[in-house]
């Protein structure tokens, strides 16, 4: 008997975010295909999750930027989670490595929805607080960023920068804008809804057997391990990679949710991370900065309290993230565990 349960497309399921959104669709009970780029991520996708084998199923879809590959993936979908676009904070090049695949990509989604989706109601994106931030003013002390503030960067600018971050968030902004640029224009018969989270931390949905490709996020917050000194602002928020995963499935049935962005995310201070960690685990205390306990640097704050009031997200504690992100990393041997 077909399965009458709702068919959700999970983009990027094979990295850090797009696995935790697939766990969490599983457990919430969806039938969940995922897109892959070759037959060996889609494996490795689904043997993460034996436990719901009957629920899972993967399509390959070898170039994201292209309308065509979506052909075969659509069919039967009710709701799309976007979350494949390139984390690279030092591409070789702009436009190939990280503008093409987040515009384009982020598009040709939305045109293959159009074509082949018609069940499709909800297309919920992973945009970023980068898409939020002022790029021109690093700490703006003082000042608390909200969903009505975007990244200005253009695409010439971002295309010649030799700032690599910079190019990231320029690419999420300008991917962000041209999906809701594309629903304005096209208007389709399903509603686009946005997350912007800042750093994400927590842990992955699965145990790791490798890390030598962590996503840039956790690769930092685990570089706080033997690190001489506590880093200083560069980021003001930062979310758990569990909630994250929650606000997008939020999201996907919230009827106020359409055509709109949501901050996912609270404030963060590495010094505070650390107080925390050295507090809560003894494994790591002598290893960990002291730096100036308590110490707060000023800088930007952010506000992610409407992903709270209409999504229904319920934030978590960053002593309870940064515990849960550096104890599996610990786990994994990434991080060599002291004699
Ligand atoms: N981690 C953070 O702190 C953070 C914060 C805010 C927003 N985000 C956003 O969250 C999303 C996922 O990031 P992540 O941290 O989970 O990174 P990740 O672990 O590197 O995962 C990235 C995912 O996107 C896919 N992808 C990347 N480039 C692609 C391309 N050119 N063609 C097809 N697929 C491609 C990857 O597929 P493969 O496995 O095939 O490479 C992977 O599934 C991104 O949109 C990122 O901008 C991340």
């Amino acid at each position: 008997m077909a399965s009458r349960r709702p068919v959700l497309l999970i983009t990027g399921g094979s990295g850090f975010v797009g696995g935790q959104v697939v766990r969490k669709a599983l457990e919430e009970g969806y039938d969940v295909r995922v897109t892959a780029r070759s037959e060996d991520s889609a494996r490795a996708i689904t043997s993460r999750f034996p436990q719901y084998s009957s629920q899972l199923s993967s399509v390959i879809v070898p170039d994201l930027t292209r309308v065509e590959s979506y052909r075969n993936a659509l069919e039967g979908v009710t709701g799309v989670v976007h979350t494949a676009s390139p984390f690279i904070l030092d591409p070789a090049d702009n436009v190939k490595d990280l503008l093409d695949p987040a515009i384009k990509g982020s598009i040709a989604i939305l045109e293959a929805i159009k074509r082949w989706g018609p069940s499709v109601t909800r297309v919920v994106a992973t945009s970023s607080f980068a898409a939020v931030v002022d790029d021109t003013n690093s700490k703006r002390e003082g000042y608390t960023y909200t969903e009505r503030d975007w990244n200005m960067a253009t695409y010439e600018q971002a295309a010649a920068s030799a700032d690599g971050p910079y190019a990231y968030r320029a690419s999420k902004a300008l991917a962000e804008k041209a999906m809701f640029d594309w629903v304005k224009e096209k208007k389709p018969s399903f509603s686009l809804t946005t997350i912007c989270p800042p750093w994400i931390y927590g842990p992955y949905a699965h145990e790791l057997k490798r890390t030598d490709n962590l996503t840039a996020s956790v690769y930092l917050l685990s570089k706080l391990v033997d690190a001489e000194d506590v880093p200083s602002f560069d980021f003001g928020g930062y979310a758990d990679s569990r909630e994250v995963a929650a606000a997008h499935l939020l999201a996907l049935d919230a009827p106020e949710a359409g055509n709109r962005r949501f901050i996912v995310g609270q404030e963060f201070r590495y010094q505070t991370a650390v107080d925390l960690a050295r507090d809560s685990m003894p494994e790591l205390r002598d290893r960990l900065p002291v730096g100036k306990p308590g110490y707060v640097e000023p800088g930007y704050s952010l506000d992610g309290s409407k992903a709270a009031e209409i999504l229904g997200l319920t934030y978590m504690s960053l002593g309870e993230t940064v515990k849960d992100t550096l104890g599996q990393v610990l786990r994994s041997g990434h991080i060599a565990a002291k004699a």
